[in-house]
């Protein structure tokens, strides 16, 4: 399947409920979208066993064992889950332990499979840009396995200097150096990509996976792109790149959704981790509200490392009282709306889970996009995942061989 019909299979399954993504759960009561489509009763009425089903496996996967669920509720999971499917590409090249240098073990997974997979693309290039390189790991790998010559570039200076010390003193004494680094940000100068090039990014962050696609696109040369941190954009807006992908106008605040996955296990917390962190945020809305601060929900955590969170509502809210000048929280403030935020919360939880659905098909989507670039450009297109989600949950990956 070309990426241009894939894209435009996604699109007819989120264009119809693309007003979802701009109605962001906030409250106990049912939004405008879910009223409209009837869906509040039956998503209010999930017992917590089935709540936490749909919140591990997502509410597509859970939806046809769930009793009374929807039609239409029940076929956009369907649509969502034909959507979302790419093949599984899995051809690990696993470096040499002592390549590998200071990588930790799920980098070094993350990249024998991401080796495996551009193996046949860089043993044709004459030269590998490594676009948003950060300490450099897979400009050095590359240059070492396929030896070739290497770039990698990145706006963040402090990083190169880690990637230029992570390069082997022998090889630097002898002058064999294929590797090399340079400071660039690709959203101020131009990616100055070659026809014999392959450019690759390794989680490259928001416009710079765009720019990469769009630069290998207009150079003709290959291009592998494991995209990530699709809300890391200047606007308000991200503009599609396709001309398949011309309806795909996305909200900033809609990409950051593309960054939530379901999984029993977060990358870095678990999904009760994040399900308290969220509940405190809440309560902390509650309470700033009650003290007379006429905040839109976002706003409460506003100048506060959204970690605090996790350390609960006191603590939170200790520190949110005090950047703002005001009186700490008594006991029975804080007991309060611990209980209502807590109360709250529940509704929200499951009158979240329809938007929550969207969200890899709006990744699915972005990566489609930059695909379709691509493949009209006339480069030979394959857009797979090439991890398990539990090593990357950004896991996909677009192959663009010239
Ligand atoms: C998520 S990290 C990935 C780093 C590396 N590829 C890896 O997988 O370990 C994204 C990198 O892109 C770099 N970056 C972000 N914006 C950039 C820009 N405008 N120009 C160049 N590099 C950028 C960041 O400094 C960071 O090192």
């Amino acid at each position: 399947m070309t990426a241009v019909a894939r894209l435009h299979r996604a699109l007819d399954a989120l264009l119809p409920v693309i007003d979802i993504l701009d109605g962001p759960i906030d409250g106990p009561e049912p939004p405008g979208w879910c009223e409209a489509r009837g869906w509040g009763g039956f998503l209010l009425s999930l017992d917590p066993l089935e709540l936490k089903r749909c919140e591990v496996e997502g509410l597509a996967a859970a939806l046809p064992s769930l009793a009374g669920a929807p039609v239409s509720l029940v076929a956009l999971g369907e649509a969502v889950t034909r959507a979302c499917e790419l093949p599984a590409l899995r051809r690990p090249l696993a470096p040499p332990r002592a390549a590998l240098r200071a990588v930790g073990e799920r980098k070094g997974r993350q990249l024998a499979m991401i080796l495996g997979a551009i193996a046949p693309m860089a043993e044709r290039a004459s030269r590998i840009v490594d676009v948003g390189a950060g300490a450099g790991h897979l400009t050095r790998l590359v240059a070492e396995l396929f030896e070739r010559d290497a770039l990698g570039i990145d706006r963040d200076e402090a990083l190169l200097r880690r990637a230029a010390g992570l390069q082997d003193a022998r090889e630097r004494q002898a002058g064999a150096l294929r590797a090399r680094f340079e400071r660039v940000d690709a959203c101020r100068e131009p990616l100055l990509l070659r026809g014999g090039d392959l450019a690759v990014g390794l989680h490259a962050c928001g416009t710079v996976g765009d720019l990469l696609a769009q630069a290998a696109a207009g150079a003709g040369c290959g291009a592998a792109l494991i995209s990530c941190c699709f809300q890391k954009i200047p606007g308000p807006v991200r503009e599609p790149l396709s001309r398949a992908g011309s309806a795909l106008r996305l909200q900033k605040a809609s990409l950051g959704l593309a960054n939530l996955t379901s999984r029993p296990e977060g990358v870095e917390d678990s999904i009760e981790q994040t399900l308290a962190a969220r509940q405190a945020r809440h309560a902390l809305f509650l309470l700033l509200r009650s003290r007379g601060l006429d905040l839109a929900p976002g706003e409460a955590m506003r100048g506060i490392n959204r970690r605090r969170a996790h350390k609960g509502l006191v603590e939170l809210a200790g520190h949110a009282l005090r950047l703002r000048g005001l009186e700490p929280a008594t006991e029975d403030e804080l007991r309060f709306h611990e209980l209502e935020g807590a109360r709250q919360h529940e509704h929200m939880r499951r009158l979240a889970l329809p938007r929550h659905m969207l969200s890899r098909l709006v990744e699915v989507l972005i990566v489609l996009d930059r695909a379709a670039c691509l493949e009209e450009a006339g480069l030979d297109v394959q857009v797979q995942t090439f991890c398990d989600q539990a090593d990357s949950p950004r896991n996909t990956c677009i192959l663009a061989a010239p």
